[in-house]
């Protein structure tokens, strides 16, 4: 399959070496396609692995990530062409914090009441914006088996079943995750909750002190 990773931090670069290593063909994106980290990655995977600028990266993938800096994910997806995007699985990872009152971060006040993924969504009226992976690190993201055997959830949520349950495949196939874990909190407006775990997640870090955590509901 062709990805897309739209992002050069510690997540767009676990999830592109993970896809590499699953056979899939990769393309990194990032504002400048020159930059010395994108580039390095790109010698060091070898084969499948590509940079371009975060359009190309979305134009490259059958289906593509966003893994940005929360605070300019929205500017960057607006300036996503339209034609590149349409009827394409988008897996929505960011969180939009705001770390200017220390830690655990808030939620960034203007997505306190419509989340950056329903955002994301809004600005890709053709796409399937489908959030989830926002909630844990980005070592369990790639391989749940990291903590508990795999045993422990994951949420996600979109507008669209089909989309939902082609990404539910998609996890269980690339990063060990188990059906029966993957919970369904519904359409993107659930975005807003599971964005707001994450400063949560932050608290239960800090008193842990590893992120290598999730949670498990029981019922
Ligand atoms: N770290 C984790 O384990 C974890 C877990 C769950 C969710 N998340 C979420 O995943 C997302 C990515 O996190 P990260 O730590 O990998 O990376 P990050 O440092 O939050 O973001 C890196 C990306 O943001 C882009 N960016 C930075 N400033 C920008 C600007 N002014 N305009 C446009 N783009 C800009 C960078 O572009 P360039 O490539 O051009 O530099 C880069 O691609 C975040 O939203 C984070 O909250 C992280």
């Amino acid at each position: 399959m062709k990805i897309g990773i739209l992002g050069t931090g510690t997540v767009g670069e676990a999830l592109a070496t993970a896809l590499i290593r699953q056979g899939h063909n990769v393309m990194m994106g990032s504002r400048n396609v020159t930059n010395e980290k994108i580039q390095d990655w790109v010698k060091k995977t070898g084969k499948g692995a590509l940079a371009g600028t975060f359009n190309e990266a979305a134009a490259f993938g059958d289906l593509f990530f966003i893994c940005l800096n929360g605070a300019f994910a929205a500017a960057v997806v607006k300036e996503l062409d339209p034609e590149h995007v349409a009827q394409k699985i988008v897996i929505d990872i960011t969180n939009p914090l705001d770390f200017s009152q220390g830690n655990p971060p808030r939620i960034m006040e203007r997505y306190m009441t419509t989340s950056l993924g329903e955002t994301i969504q809004h600005l890709l009226p053709t796409a399937f914006v489908v959030k989830t992976l926002n909630t844990i690190n980005y070592r369990l993201m790639i391989d749940a088996r990291e903590v508990n055997d795999g045993k422990h959830d994951l949420f996600l949520c979109g507008n669209d079943a089909t989309a939902k349950n082609q990404v539910k495949h998609f996890l269980v196939d690339n990063f060990h995750w188990r059906p029966e874990n993957l919970i369904d909190l519904g359409d993107i407006k659930s975005a807003l909750t599971m964005e707001a775990i994450v400063p949560f997640w932050v608290q239960v870090y800090r008193s842990i002190g590893t992120p290598l955590f999730n949670f498990k509901i029981v019922h």
